[in-house]
């Protein structure tokens, strides 16, 4: 009986929060230096977002997508005003985002470039998701492990290589699909001359650009999304995490000249733009559209990653510090699983990316007063760590 062991589990019951802290069972309150998975952006309890979903609650929930939401509509406005795109899918999670992004790239591919065949380009380290295609179309192969017969289609190049791409580039190249900083992969930011040579390129190709911001978007990076920061116009946008704020919600954006694309029939899900997770998408935005936020998130970004480098220069065990606004990365030169651990029994939430990476995506709502404990204890932990880790010779 029981849950199937998927998810290596803590053992601390959370019961509360407000902003970016939680609060166990036992009242031990804890700094949130995670939320969720880069998910709870606005943090715990906000009050304008817990109000839109109580007061859709007190209202009817679901009358399916048979018939039209002026609410979902409204939804959708504002997420092509704030992206420049001009049609929106929405779906219930970022698996389903993408999987709505590789669908549309196919159909798009059979109408508009006669290919019976399309081949999209991911990248190695990527994560895109659990469904079988998206799985497939992620650059790490342990999550593809015991699940063949995977779909065709795909074809994953070196990460940051142009002339990789290029090389890959074939009759039957559709799209491109990439994150501009890979989070799940190590907390990795694209090199932006590669980006911008892939965007031409992708031009001068009829290629799709598509960019995964499950996890950069919704102003993670300090901007709505990432892609705004590199100055490209990308075709496809695929959003969920920060979106819902903690309700599941996903999106797949498109430019409005291939909206024909996906007609009538031609994709569907039964919860994808339902009233309340809608309710809560209108306030997120609403709210991530106040004038100084993304300029505050940059500023918060900028001096929490000023302040690591300050604080936890000269410790052996710290490769690199690196990432874009509130979603950094600490590599270190040896697993991160014990630090996160660690980092917990000293009441500070944090993330592991990739094998050695500590990963930092604190609520955007974070203090600076918070972000100076939470540096305070990821050095005494990295620290005292240190000196009990065996740090390998050069
Ligand atoms: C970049 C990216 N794409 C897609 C996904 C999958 O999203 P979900 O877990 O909501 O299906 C994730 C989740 O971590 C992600 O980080």
């Amino acid at each position: 009986m029981g849950l199937f062991p998927t998810y290596l589990q803590h053992e601390i019951h959370f019961v509360d929060g407000t902003g970016a802290v939680l609060v166990d069972e036992s009242g031990k309150e804890y700094l949130d230096f995670a939320s969720g998975i880069g998910v709870v952006n606005l943090g715990h309890r906000h009050p304008r977002i817990e109000q839109a979903l109580i007061t859709q609650a007190q209202g009817i929930w679901h009358t399916s997508n048979l018939f039209a939401s002026s609410l979902q509509q409204e939804v959708a406005n504002l997420l092509c005003k704030m992206s420049g795109l001009g049609a929106v899918f929405f779906a219930n999670s970022g698996a389903e985002a993408n999987e709505a992004a590789i669908k549309f790239a196919r159909r798009w591919a059979k109408m508009v470039k006669i290919i019976q065949e399309p081949e999209i380009i991911t990248f190695q380290r990527s994560f895109h998701g659990r469904t079988l295609a998206t799985l497939t179309a992620t650059g790490q192969d342990k999550v593809k492990d015991g699940f063949s017969p995977l779909p065709a289609g795909f074809r994953i190049l070196p990460y940051g290589d142009i002339q990789a791409v290029k090389q890959a580039t074939g009759a039957t190249t559709a799209a491109v699909l990439l994150e501009l900083v890979q989070g799940e992969g190590g907390v990795r930011p694209a090199d932006p001359a590669f980006v911008q040579a892939l965007a031409a390129w992708c031009r001068e190709k009829n290629i799709l650009l598509m960019i995964d911001e499950v996890q950069t978007g919704m102003g993670r990076t300090g901007h709505w999304f990432a892609y705004q920061k590199y100055g490209i116009e990308p075709d496809v946008v695929t959003l969920a995490k920060g979106l819902g704020n903690g309700f599941p919600v996903g999106a797949m954006l498109a430019k409005a000249a291939w909206k024909e694309v996906l007609g009538p029939g031609s994709h569907g899900t039964t919860f994808g733009g339902g009233r309340l997770a809608m309710a809560v998408a209108r306030a997120v935005l609403e709210e991530l559209s106040q004038p100084s936020m993304m300029a505050e998130i940059r500023d918060k970004g900028t001096w929490l990653r000023q302040l690591l480098e300050k604080e936890l220069r000269g410790l052996t065990s710290v490769q690199e510090i690196r990432g874009e606004g509130l979603m950094l990365g600490i590599e270190l030169n040896t697993s991160a699983g014990p630090v996160v651990k660690s980092l917990l029994e000293q009441g500070l939430v944090t993330l592991v990316a990739g094998e050695n990476v500590l990963r930092l995506l604190p609520p955007l709502v974070v203090t600076h007063g918070q972000i100076v404990r939470a540096v305070s204890l990821i050095k005494e932990v990295v620290q005292e760590w240190e000196w009990t880790a065996p740090v390998p010779a050069d």
